[in-house]
């Protein structure tokens, strides 16, 4: 299990000259509003996962500033150095410098943000990235399909902005997108199988109830390269018409169903917070079956959003991780570092 023991950081943000150590395996991290709880979070993430859950690192850099450096000391006795001079990035572990961090080097993270609450009756590109990114985490090969697949769509729609643009012309973007595609589709699908053989015992087991719960994909869910291949070639007039690609899996969508029916609207706001507390639990769960490694669990500001006995929920199911997690006034019954910003 690799653990995180230290973080520095400089012009990160707001943090001009930032230091942090944590080398037990509960880390709470106290702060009012804007004083850079986040912005720690996002840096540990960085290093572990090669990239920010919220923003570019123009965005990243501290106003003023003209470069960024932040260090994460990690337990496998690697320090990850990530350094940004306005226009490039660099990633250093072992005195080795690259541009993107080695998949090597990758560790599973599960993070939990107040916006995850929202997840159910949220947008369906928000579900899309939220299950993109954590099939990502599980499997390295997803991310890479899901990239050349939006490649392949963008180039795609951008000949559909031509109004006169042929069938000849798109064919060769059909071709990548059924390829790419139904190979996407699959993976949702059985990555969501996953997800689904644990979820009621997983929800059950935070709202000691009957309830049942389960994901439902929205789309075309048995599709092979041909019939993709076909469907694209049918939508020709429409998406010339329309001026984008109408139809694939840049469109699908993730549907929380709670006891047979749809949870956004049925389920209470209770419900669906435990619903999604089951699914943090599941990813840490599969991620730690799929690569064998336990995941580090990050926890941004979500305390204030939940009852005590989801809290208590939260800390017991996650006490053989390494928890690191933020709130604006300290938790009781925690035992761990306490660092108040
Ligand atoms: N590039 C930047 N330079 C300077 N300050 C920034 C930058 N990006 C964000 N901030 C500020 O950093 C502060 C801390 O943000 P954040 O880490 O989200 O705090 P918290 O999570 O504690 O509420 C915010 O006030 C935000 O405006
Ligand atoms: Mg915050």
């Amino acid at each position: 299990m690799n653990k995180v023991l230290g973080v520095k950081l400089k012009n990160f943000r707001c943090h001009e000259d930032f230091e942090l150590e944590c080398p037990q395996s509960t880390t709470m991290i106290v702060g009012e509003n804007g004083s850079g709880k986040t912005s720690i979070i996002e840096a540990i993430y960085l290093a572990l996962r090669g990239k920010s859950f919220k923003g570019v690192d123009r965005e990243i850099l501290r106003r003023g500033a003209d470069f960024y450096r932040a260090e994460i000391l990690l337990s496998d006795a690697q320090k990850v150095v990530i350094r940004f001079d306005g226009v490039k990035k660099s990633f250093e572990i072992d005195h080795k410098k690259s541009l993107r961090l080695p998949k090597k080097y990758r560790y599973p993270v599960v993070l939990f943000e107040p916006d995850d609450l929202h997840l159910v009756g949220s947008s369906p590109s928000r579900r899309r990235d939220y299950f993109d990114e954590f099939f990502k985490q599980i499997d390295a090969n997803y991310g890479v399909v899901l990239s050349r697949y939006a490649k392949a769509l963008r180039q795609r729609n951008d000949l559909l902005k031509d109004e006169a643009v042929s069938r000849d012309t798109l064919f060769s973007w059909n071709v990548l997108l059924a390829h790419y595609g139904s190979e996407i589709l699959q993976r949702r699908i059985s990555n969501l199988k996953k997800i689904n053989a644990l979820l009621t015992d997983n929800y059950r087991g935070i709202a000691k109830n009957e309830d049942e719960c389960s994901l439902e994909y929205l789309g075309e869910k048995d599709l092979s390269e041909n019939r993709y291949m076909e469907i694209l070639e049918r939508n020709f007039e429409r998406d010339t018409l329309l001026g984008y690609t109408s139809f694939g899996v840049h469109r699908d969508d993730f549907e929380f169903i709670f006891n047979g029916e749809k949870a956004d609207g049925s389920a209470s706001r209770g419900e669906i917070r435990s619903i999604i507390l089951a699914l943090k639990f599941i990813e840490a769960e599969v991620l730690e079956m799929e690569l064998n490694k336990k995941p580090v669990v990050l926890l941004d500001d979500i305390f204030s959003e939940l009852d005590d006995m989801r809290q208590q929920h939260l800390i017991e199911n996650f006490k053989d991780y390494q928890m690191i997690m933020t709130s604006t006034n300290a938790l009781r019954g925690i035992n761990g570092e306490l660092l108040n910003l």
